[in-house]
């Protein structure tokens, strides 16, 4: 499996690629209830997120200007307080686990729609386009089940244009290289919407500062500001 790397990848066997371009890793959704508290956010306590909007709030199709644009964008940010919680601690256990040494990760994870007849990110593209380190993975954490054309498509092999989709559920947690493997969304045929967040991580020894900055909070890649602090191996998250 050469597009994803880690400690734990290596040496624990998370999960079985199958020649895949991903990996997966599980967490409990009892213990990290992100689906409920987004439920929550979004206003619909009673309902399933995947119900949020049928593409008619959006006819147009969503570009990268815009893509993080809506009020369920505004919602998710405003209350990030409320998740950062449970956001940490998935951090200090599944996901440090899985990176198996020291490594910075995302501050605050990247909110997704993909509304039906719609895509959740403008372009296929890869995140090294966007001034990311090499190095850094990508955990790709679906709160209503992602499938088809719903999901993220996740090229195969580097600039093959090979792509596949994920296939997940809550208490999933995608684990893909993409800053070189090209990805991006599909018209969503599927009927249903699919939300999700995304977040980063890269291990300490292989970060070195760049100028680069995000596209979408225009913070440098840097531990401070777009990374959070140092998540230490073998250590509380404190
Ligand atoms: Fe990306």
């Amino acid at each position: 499996m050469p597009s994803v790397s880690s400690q734990s990848a290596r040496t624990q066997g998370t999960a079985a690629t199958d020649g895949r371009p991903y990996l997966k890793i599980r967490y409990d959704t009892h213990e990290f209830p992100f689906v409920e508290k987004v439920k929550s956010i979004m206003g619909l306590s009673e309902s399933s997120l995947a119900l949020l909007g049928d593409g008619s709030e959006h006819r147009e199709r969503w570009q990268r200007r815009n893509d993080q644009a809506s009020q369920w964008h505004r919602d998710f940010y405003d209350r990030f307080a409320e998740l950062r919680p449970d956001y940490l601690r998935l951090i200090a256990g599944p996901v440090r686990d899985f990176m198996g040494e020291d490594f910075y990760y995302q501050a605050v994870p990247t909110f997704r729609v993909h509304l039906p007849r719609n895509v959740a990110v403008g372009e296929f593209h890869t995140d090294g386009q966007y001034g990311h380190p090499v190095g850094e993975l990508s955990f790709w954490t679906p709160l209503t089940r992602a499938w088809d054309t719903n999901s993220v498509w996740v090229e195969r092999n580097r600039g093959e244009g090979d792509y596949e989709a994920v296939e997940a559920a809550p208490g999933d947690i995608a684990v893909f290289n993409a800053v070189e493997l090209r990805h991006g969304n599909r018209e969503n045929t599927t009927g249903s919407t699919r939300v999700s967040f995304d977040f980063r991580c890269v291990p300490t020894r292989l970060y070195s500062p760049g100028d680069s900055v995000s596209i979408n909070t225009g913070m440098k890649f840097e531990p401070g500001d777009y990374y959070n602090a140092n998540m230490m191996a073998g250590s509380t998250n404190d």
